[in-house]
């Protein structure tokens, strides 16, 4: 059955997600452990669809991204993942692995978690594998910590556990799920990110005088986001967003030396946030490891955002995103 499987092209496809309360430090960097729980929304607009072909012909890993053979530290970062795979499979075939993300052009967003969510499912899948959504989560995890809400769709849940087969994400229904919108605002162009969330989040847990605070926070944040989600309150789980995010970046800011993901356009899109709140409109800003501001917001009020942070200097691209769907198969 495996053997027959094996040589077989199985794609998948996955969408990235955006953290309302953040991922941010590990508790094992081995097992890729969070060091706390954390809670997203999968976006449609952000996917990438992944192949993979175990072939017996390679002699190592290959690793396509976007039309060109991959970095050696990603291939490297990729074969690693796929000997987790290869392990769970019981085979020591090399696989070809060729991924394209759907992003708008030159966007420099994070592709880690729609990434690895899409290399999960399809090397799995190619390896004669069949996981269940818990498994893919936790096998996901292993690539990248964000991957693991990216096998579901819409609001996620990622639960810290205490152990690495309890570390998985979860679906969280809500009323909120069809209307929520979100405005990505790109800022500086999509040059390469300074600081990878990987090395900055273990830099922050090691030298921040803060991250005690922010570890502290983050179980409240997520019961009130919770919370927020299961009434369909979008303004408490705006506030809540909103506040996250700027905890776990100051958290960073007063790391040794300091993680400053902030240039002027990503202050001026915050500032256009408040001003448009200020006004009634639905807007609360969350940002990554990167310069780039994400507005979470309703259907009715994105447009609206989009036009008026499409002309701040600094932003450029700006686009509006609903809720995505769970990592699938390609047919
Ligand atoms: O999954 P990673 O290792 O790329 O880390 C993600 C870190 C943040 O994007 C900053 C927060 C999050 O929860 O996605």
């Amino acid at each position: 059955m495996v053997a027959a499987m094996l040589g077989q092209a199985v794609t998948a496809r996955a969408c990235a997600n955006i953290a309302l309360v953040k991922y941010w430090g590990k508790r094992d960097a081995a097992l890729n452990l969070p060091a706390a729980g954390s809670l997203s929304l999968t976006l449609a607009a952000l996917a990438t669809q992944t192949t993979v072909t175990f072939d017996r012909a390679l002699a190592q890993d290959e690793l396509e991204l976007d039309g060109f053979s991959a970095r050696f530290a990603d291939t490297a970062r990729a074969s690693e993942f796929l000997d987790l795979v290869r392990a769970a499979a019981r085979i020591t075939t090399r696989a070809r692995v060729i991924s394209k993300n759907e992003f708008p052009t030159a966007s420099g967003l994070a592709s880690s978690a729609s990434g690895y969510a899409a290399l999960a499912l399809a090397a799995s899948r190619a390896a004669g594998l069949a996981l269940s959504e818990r498994e893919l989560s936790i096998l996901a995890r292993r690539g990248s910590g964000s991957a693991a809400r990216s096998i579901y769709g819409g609001f996620v849940r990622m639960n810290a556990g205490d152990a690495s087969d309890a570390a998985y994400a979860e679906p969280l229904a809500s009323p909120l799920a069809d209307t929520v919108r979100m405005v990505i605002a790109i800022v500086g162009g999509g040059t390469p990110k300074q600081h990878g969330s990987r090395d900055a989040m273990e830099h922050t847990a090691a030298t921040s005088p803060y991250y005690p605070a922010w570890l502290a926070l983050v179980p409240q944040d997520l019961a009130a986001a919770e919370a927020a989600l299961a009434k369909g309150d979008l303004e408490a789980l705006g506030t809540i967003a909103e506040a996250n995010a700027l905890a776990m970046h100051a958290s960073a800011l007063a790391a040794r030396p300091g993680i400053v993901y902030w240039q002027p356009a990503t202050l001026a899109v915050h500032a256009e946030v408040r001003g448009l709140r200020a006004c009634g409109v639905a807007a609360w800003a969350t940002m990554d490891a990167g310069p780039h501001v994400k507005v979470l917001t309703t259907e009715q009020d994105a447009p609206t955002i989009a036009m008026r942070v499409k002309d701040i200097p600094g932003v450029t691209a700006v686009t509006i995103s609903a809720a995505g769907p769970p990592a699938s198969l390609v047919p």
